[in-house]
């Protein structure tokens, strides 16, 4: 496999499950040194637009014949949750890189074993946390990062949708691993614990709900939250407060936001309905309390360029699989609490 070096041949690249998949396609063919081979989906109709929409050459009806077709270095898995942790130890057994769409398994433990499956054949894994990397996640990071908001001690991160349960496999438990928590609040609790640096969360309460109990295409009721809160401390002792829904009478069709608070200053990214507003900037100057509204000349990162990077530096990806293990083992924890009504602590 011809990876490494300046002058080395392209990384070829397929993708697995295309849905989503489509944008897998679209940012590998983005990615400087790197090519589309292969595509994969058991959807015939769905597989032969796709190919021919980004003239791929090599279509698979499943996983692990693309997997052992011999055409590709990398793989994108952006199948159903339940189907990360199995594609993923073949992809990572048969010597290939894997990026693996969020979340990276049904549960901590199976994302541990990726992660260690990983390590074993010395090939790396990511996880398309996408939301991390846009402009104005980035640019917020940089202000906590940077020490401008002083000592950060609370955060808040918001994803309500008004209407927006999706349908098949996410409303199973045993396909998805959950509902608008593991789907939506799984890039908001990255995105918070990316900005902050990482820091160890040591304590969880949460509380999820079933409201709305939509049907799926077989007329099977969901048996996942489309509503949750939580409650998160940090080492360190800073709060991060959650609200996620998939359905909600909110005021908005879709807000997200991503808030964090220091002694110093405090930012705030608010976007609605995927339109990012301005960056909100509070600060004391002086007598003065100043709000300031930024944009931001950042142009983002691609996980795919970034990932392309890692293979050919020998170095972890940003969104790297730890980083995944991190948000399923809060995820799961946030899960316990609800269904024990208990504060669940995290083991260091
Ligand atoms: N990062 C993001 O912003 C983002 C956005 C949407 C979805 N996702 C993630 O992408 C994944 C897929 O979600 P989606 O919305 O595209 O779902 P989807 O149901 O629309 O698409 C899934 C695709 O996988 C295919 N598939 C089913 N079984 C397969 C198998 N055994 N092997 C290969 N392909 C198979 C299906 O035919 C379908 O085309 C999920 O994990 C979801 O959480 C991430």
């Amino acid at each position: 496999m011809a990876v490494s070096g300046s002058t080395a041949s392209p990384i070829r690249a397929g993708v697995i499950g295309l849905g989503m998949g489509r944008h897998h396609v679209t940012a590998f063919k983005q990615a400087a040194g790197c090519q589309v081979t292969a595509v994969c989906d058991p959807d015939a109709k769905r597989l032969a637009q796709v190919a021919a929409e980004h003239q791929v050459a090599h279509t698979y009806a499943s996983a692990e014949e693309l997997i052992h077709g011999g055409q590709v270095d990398v793989v994108a898995i952006a199948s159903p949750n339940f189907l990360h942790h199995p594609q993923t130890l073949v992809a990572l057994e048969a010597g290939l890189h894997v990026i693996c769409e969020k979340p990276l398994a049904l549960n901590a433990k199976l994302a541990e074993e990726m992660v260690r499956a990983a390590r074993q054949h010395k090939r790396k894994l990511a996880v398309h946390f996408n939301h991390r990397m846009t402009a104005h996640a980035r640019t917020i990071a940089r202000y906590c990062r940077q020490g401008m908001l002083g000592e950060v001690y609370f955060s808040r991160i918001v994803w309500h949708r008004r209407r927006g349960i999706p349908s098949g496999w996410f409303l199973q438990k045993k396909t998805s691993g959950g509902g608008c928590l593991i789907d939506l609040g799984v890039h908001m609790l990255d995105s918070c614990l990316f900005a902050l640096g990482h820091p160890k969360v040591v304590s969880v309460v949460g509380q999820t709900q079933n409201r709305f109990g939509a049907v799926d295409a077989s007329g099977r009721a969901m048996d996942v939250e489309d509503f949750v809160t939580a409650y998160l401390r940090t080492a360190g002792g800073a709060v991060i407060a959650m609200e996620i829904s998939w359905a909600s009478h909110h005021e908005h069709p879709e807000q997200m936001i991503l808030a964090i608070y220091g002694d110093k200053g405090g930012i705030v990214r608010r976007s609605e309905h995927y339109q990012d507003r301005p960056l909100e900037v509070t600060r004391r100057e002086g007598d003065l309390l100043t709000t300031t509204r930024l944009d931001t000349l950042d142009p983002g990162l691609s996980v795919h360029q970034d990932f392309i990077e890692a293979i050919r530096q020998d170095r972890e990806p940003l969104c790297s699989g730890e980083h995944g293990v991190e948000v399923m083992r809060i995820i799961d924890a946030i899960y316990e609490s609800s269904r024990t009504g208990r504060e669940v602590r995290l083991k260091a």
